[in-house]
């Protein structure tokens, strides 16, 4: 048995997994789950026909060829030119297909990292407090070492990650990875600003550790000016660059990809990294499926290698949504209370007068009908984020956010 299992860390998921269960009719801003109504299932499923006809070699029918894509396949994918067109596209970032790993969604992709990079006791894991449970929580069923950094505005606190590292060298451990969401950050909503991803860069590069930048949100942009990812302005190859289709296409495409050009050194030798990630995958997943992977890659075809336009109404209705929250918040709990309008993504935090438990969740539900998501929940020290919430606002109608913001608001007056 696996030791690390018995972490309460990981509980928090099933607590709020049950907790919805239990009560359908319950308002919930607790789960980040994205629009169905634009999902287009049908339709993406049935462009596999458009791929077979494009793809396949003129000697070979398309049934041999369908047989084709049933069958296993390369390691690494094989849409990867199109996800280099993509992110060259959409994003300004320059990656050689090589370097590109297709992963069974952005999950699969943590699990590859996490099991790549962390190899002695010494390795640290450094994320900032409140993060993503979903990478956090493998690398503890890993047994990797996590270190928390505060947060600060709408990043990572800088003077807090340079001490940190050079605390971790001084007790002769190895600040490893640094993992972020820097565009529109689940569970805050945060946008982190340009000077400050130059800054995690250039300490990334200073004390030789790679970052993990996270990326499902960023198409997500409602009213301010797009700032470059990491790995747009990745001068050093430090970043390993982590997309999802779960938010753009949907989430049962279960795809992903890894960008990651850099090196890894052993024994003073550096070999490629995107090869060292292709072998673990290999005993991982083996390849991601082929049949998705030709889905998708009808979508992009069909799109000119980039999902700007695709996603336009989904943004739309997200950013809709974000600015009924702000105005109805600022009607229904507004005395006070400290807020972040979010600039993109299905998130926002919001700061409540009193400590909340998992009883006072419950206590929430039962006799209010709305579920909300403590920040703590987050956290890997459970003393923090006890006096914040995360909203999440995908997935509602404008009544349900007005109902349920009201309904919140009688649950915090009843508290304060
Ligand atoms: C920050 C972050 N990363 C990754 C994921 C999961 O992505 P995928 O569905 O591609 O595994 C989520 C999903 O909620 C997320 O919020």
């Amino acid at each position: 048995m696996n030791n690390n299992l018995f972490d309460t860390y990981l509980e928090s998921m099933n607590f709020l997994n049950e907790i919805s269960v239990k009560h359908p009719s319950a308002i919930s801003f607790g789960s980040g789950r994205p629009n169905e109504e634009f999902f287009n299932v049908e339709e993406v499923v049935l462009g596999i026909k458009d791929f077979v006809k494009k793809n396949k070699p003129r000697n070979m029918d398309e049934n041999a060829y369908f047989n084709y894509l049933g069958q296993y396949n390369f390691t690494k994918g094989i849409i990867n030119e199109y996800i280099a067109k993509l992110v060259y596209n959409d994003e300004g970032i320059t990656i050689d297909s090589e370097d590109i790993i297709i992963t069974d969604g952005a999950q699969e992709a943590m699990a590859i990292v996490i099991n790549s990079l962390f190899s002695s006791k010494k390795d640290v894991l450094m994320v900032s407090e409140p993060s993503y449970i979903g990478f956090i929580g493998y690398a503890k069923i890993a047994g990797v070492n996590v270190c928390t950094i505060k947060r600060k505005n709408q990043s990572i606190d800088m003077d807090d990650l340079e001490d940190t590292v050079i605390n971790l060298i001084k007790q002769g451990k190895k600040p490893k990875v640094l993992y972020e969401v820097p565009d529109f950050h689940n569970p805050t909503g945060s946008y982190m600003p340009l000077s400050e991803r130059k800054k995690i860069i250039e300490l990334a590069e200073k004390y030789d550790f790679y970052i993990v930048e996270d990326n499902p949100y960023g198409y997500y942009i409602y009213d301010t000016e797009k700032i470059p990812t990491l790995k747009a302005i990745d001068k050093y190859k430090r970043v390993i660059h982590i997309g999802s289709f779960s938010k753009t296409i949907f989430p049962s495409m279960r795809l992903g990809y890894l960008l990651a050009d850099g090196k890894i050194k052993h024994n003073n030798v550096s070999y490629s990294l995107s090869e060292m990630l292709k072998k673990v995958k290999s005993f991982i997943t083996v390849n991601s499926s082929v049949i998705l992977q030709a889905m998708l890659g009808a979508v992009l075809e069909k799109e000119n290698y980039s999902l700007k336009a695709l996603c336009k109404p989904k943004v739309e209705s997200c950013m809709k949504n974000r600015n009924i929250l702000i105005d109805t918040i600022g009607r229904c709990i507004g005395h006070g209370l400290n807020w972040q309008k979010p600039l993109g993504g299905f998130f926002m935090s919001l700061d409540i007068p009193f400590s909340l438990t998992d009883s006072l969740i419950l206590e929430c539900v039962e006799k209010y009908s709305v579920i909300v998501c403590p920040m703590y929940m987050f956290c890997i020290n459970k003393s923090q984020g006890t006096n914040q919430i995360r909203i999440a606002f995908s997935n509602l109608t404008e009544k349900q956010i007005e109902d349920g913001l009201e309904r919140l608001a009688k649950f915090i007056r009843s508290k304060s």
